[in-house]
């Protein structure tokens, strides 16, 4: 299923490098494992994970909703999903089931913006509900919750979520003060490999779910977050297995009236990409080669810095491989991508390929030194 080296070869030539090769089949094949693996589940695409257009255009017709973190995000989806999908349909009505505001913390600018969308939005302190109050009273509230995120790749823990025991006062908070709470949502950490912390999670929700039934308040939806495990190696979870015990989890808990939604992102996009490089430049420093390459940890690489993700290069050429490293094209030494690949002995103008690059890698490209990202060539799109 992997885009192949023939492939991968071919593009490049016609391109140029640094180039971003993504595979529109395997985004759909991905997102509809997950359908099928998480059959109760609605999934909301992390458009965070990776930006690009075309992946909205993709997923729209496969019945995906897409969750945003800001004004320009929301736009992007509204600006990406088929013109023809919106005729004769009521704005309002297609983004709320569309669209979830999963950023606890939005600025009052963005709530301006969203003011007349009456859409879903997530909170979890008490100052957002009254930003939320003032400027978008007509939203439905998910209030996120502080879960384990024990080790997941990325935390998010330590910045997100109100502590369960005090989520059922900050429901009542917001219901007393005129607004609506539709639910609850938690994020285990992205490239989450430990099903306990989905488990625990569920618990909590479960019995956050009873107090406040017992409150008098009705909540109907549970958003179990992103956190799906990619194979990025074999050390990870089989997903069919994790994904069926999360299903068992779900159903016992909550009654078939409560709506399970998702805001997948790493798990949909990152086994479709594969970034093709050239070498620019090479070294020998302290007795190890150094190859320089036209991408780094400033562009498509940066999920090395942000991500906490360790890219694996491939070279086509073939022959011993010896120790080396590997650099972006920047005047920072904190360009570094990898400082132990085995590589063959390579020649200015020779091509690598790193795989499965497809989540959070040009979502936090920046423009540093003047370079450009690389470009991004969509497949079977
Ligand atoms: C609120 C929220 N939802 C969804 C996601 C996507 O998570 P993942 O890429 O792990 O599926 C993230 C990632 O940071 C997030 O912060």
């Amino acid at each position: 299923m992997a885009i192949s080296e023939k492939r991968l070869l071919q593009l490049a030539k016609k391109h140029g490098t640094p180039m971003l090769v993504i595979d529109h089949d395997i985004i759909r094949a991905n997102y509809l494992r997950l359908r099928k693996y998480l059959p109760r589940v609605g999934l909301y695409f992390a458009i965070k994970a990776n930006p690009e257009a075309q992946i909205i255009k993709t997923l729209y017709p496969l019945d995906a909703g897409f969750d945003v973190a800001s004004w320009q995000e929301y736009q992007a989806v509204l600006n990406n999903v088929p013109k023809k999908e919106l005729k004769g349909k009521n704005l309002e009505e297609f983004i709320w089931d569309k669209i979830i505001v999963a950023n606890t913390i939005k600025p009052a600018s963005t709530l301006r913006q969203l003011t007349n969308f009456n859409t879903l939005m997530t909170y979890d302190n008490a100052d957002e509900l009254q930003k939320i109050r003032r400027h978008c009273p007509d939203a439905g509230l998910i209030c996120r919750l502080r879960v384990q995120n024990v080790g997941s790749m990325v935390e998010l823990s330590s910045k997100f979520g109100v502590e369960p025991g005090e989520a059922a006062d900050l429901i009542e908070q917001a219901f007393k003060i005129g607004l609506s709470v539709e639910g609850l949502s938690f994020h285990v950490g992205s490239q989450c490999v430990n099903i306990d912390n989905y488990i625990k999670a569920l618990d909590a929700a479960a019995e956050i779910f009873k107090e406040v039934n017992r409150r008098g308040y009705k909540l109907r939806l549970l958003n179990i977050g992103g956190g799906f495990p990619v194979p990025y190696d074999e050390n990870v979870p089989d997903f069919k297995k994790f994904a069926q015990q999360l299903g068992h989890e779900i159903d016992r808990l909550f009654p078939e009236e409560v709506e399970i939604v998702a805001e997948p992102g790493r798990y949909i996009v990152a086994t479709a990409a594969a970034l093709v490089v050239s070498v620019v430049g090479r070294s020998l420093r302290d007795g190890k080669m150094v190859y320089y390459v036209d991408d780094g940890v400033y562009h498509t690489l940066s999920g090395v810095v942000f991500d906490h993700c360790q890219y694996h290069f491939n070279a086509f050429r073939k022959g011993e491989k010896q120790l080396s490293a590997v650099v972006g094209p920047t005047c920072d030494a904190f360009d570094t991508i990898s400082t132990a690949e085995y590589l063959p002995q390579l020649a200015i103008d020779d091509l690598l390929y790193v795989r499965n690059i497809g989540a959070y890698s040009n979502a936090s490209s920046t423009n540093f030194n003047g370079f450009p990202g690389a470009k991004i060539v969509n497949i079977n799109a």
